[in-house]
Parts: C-alpha cells; structure tokens; sequence
C-alpha cells in the first residue's frame, strides 16, 4: 500500500447474508462453535486467531492476537508465557475481551469476560500436542522482555536441542493456558448500507443468556 492511498476511498459493502434472532442458538458457546465451523469450511486462514484485549494495573489496555486453543464450558481456551506482559496485565486485572474478525463471511464475534488459569493438566496435554520447535520455542522466548538482538534466542535453541534431543520436552512452568469465561458475547453480520446485524448475549441471574438485538 503507497503511502498515498486514499483510505477514505476504501470501502467494502456487506451483502453475503442477514442474522436473525431465529438463526441464533440459546447459548453463546454453542453459537460460538457454529461460526466457528462456518468460518473454518469457509478457508479463512487462521479462523481461530482472536485479539486478546487487557487493562493493565494503570487502567491502559494493550491488545494482541493470541490463538484460540480450546473450548468448554470454561470458555475460550489460550496458551501464553505466564511472565509476558498480557499475563501480568490479566494478573493486575483478569477483566479481558476477545475479537474475532472472520472478513471471508462478514462475521465479527467480540468476547468480555473474566479470565483464571487452566490446569497444569490441561496445559500439559495441549503441550503435549505442539510441534517439537514450538515446545523449544516455549522454553527459549521469556517473552515481552528487551533483547539486544537475537542470539540469546539462537545461543538458548542450541542448549535447549542438546537438553532435549528427542520429542520428551515437558511443559517450562512458566508457561501455560488461560480460559475467558463469557460475561457477554456479541455476534455481528455485515449488511448493506452499514446496517448490519448486531445480537448481544448477556449472563442472566438465572444462570440462562439473555440476547438483544443492537443497533449498528
Ligand atoms: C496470528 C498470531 C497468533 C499468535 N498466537 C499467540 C499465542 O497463541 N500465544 C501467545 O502468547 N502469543 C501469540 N502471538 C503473539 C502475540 O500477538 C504477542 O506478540 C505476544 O504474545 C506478546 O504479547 P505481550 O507482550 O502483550 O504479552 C500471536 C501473534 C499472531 C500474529
């Protein structure tokens, strides 16, 4: 992109499809996992990445994209280094939110809730699942601090190659997953003229979702 594009001039019109209060299942996970699908049939590339946004100590908000990992009735699983800074910001202030932009299908998804560590179980086993180079990787990186350049990281991979030369790498303590319970969840379909569709899930006292249907 030149540094003289006329962003004003970029725009897009969203015509695939409509949402209805009658296209929407009851609770906002299973809801979840329908898009989620939609998304995954439809080749987005990486569907399942999210913006991850939390308040530090302050009260400033940072955001990044993490990858979605997991889902239960816990909520919305990811993996990180238990030292970053977004782990010290969700320490502070385990308030968070998540996005989700699948532009293939003119879908948004935004996420609040709270989030609290899973177990060494459950990070365990998705270590477990992770490609050799990623599970070293996790071991390398202390992840957000300042590096001079990068061969503390290379000097680190050849150790760690040497330490663990076959698949056996565990788990670094320092590192591990993270679940967003869903306070609310907003589902969002592009529709011509910027009207678009915007339904609101909200916790109910009793335990149900209430859904609404929002203006654009
Ligand atoms: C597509 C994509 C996927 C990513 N997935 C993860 C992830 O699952 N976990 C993670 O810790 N960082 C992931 N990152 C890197 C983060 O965006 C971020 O740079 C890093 O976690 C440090 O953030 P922090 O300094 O705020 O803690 C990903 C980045 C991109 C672009």
């Amino acid at each position: 992109m030149s540094a003289h594009t006329n962003l004003a001039g970029i725009r897009r019109d969203y015509s695939l499809r409509g949402l209805d209060r009658s296209d929407l299942l009851p609770d906002p996970i299973a809801q979840f996992r329908v898009w989620l699908e939609h998304a995954v049939q439809a080749q987005a590339p990486e569907p399942n990445a999210m913006t991850l946004a939390t308040v530090d100590a302050a009260g400033a908000p940072a955001a990044r994209i993490v990858l979605l990992k997991g889902l239960d009735d816990r909520g919305f699983h990811f993996f990180t280094n238990y030292e970053s800074d977004k782990a010290g910001q969700m320490e502070a202030n385990p308030r968070v939110a998540l996005v989700f932009h699948w532009i293939e299908l003119e879908r948004q998804v935004r996420v609040r809730g709270a989030v609290s560590r899973l177990t060494r179980a459950d990070t365990e086993a998705y270590f477990s699942t992770r490609p050799r180079g990623s599970r070293l990787g996790a071991w390398v990186s202390r992840q957000s601090e300042v590096l001079a350049d990068r061969a503390p990281l290379e000097r680190r991979l050849a150790e760690l190659e040497k330490r663990y030369p076959g698949e056996d790498i565990p788990a670094p303590s320092f590192w591990g997953g993270y679940a967003v319970a869903p306070v609310s969840v907003e589902y969002w379909q592009g529709r011509p003229s910027r009207l678009h569709d915007r339904f609101l899930y909200t916790r109910r006292p009793d335990g149900g979702w209430r859904i609404d249907r929002l203006s654009p």
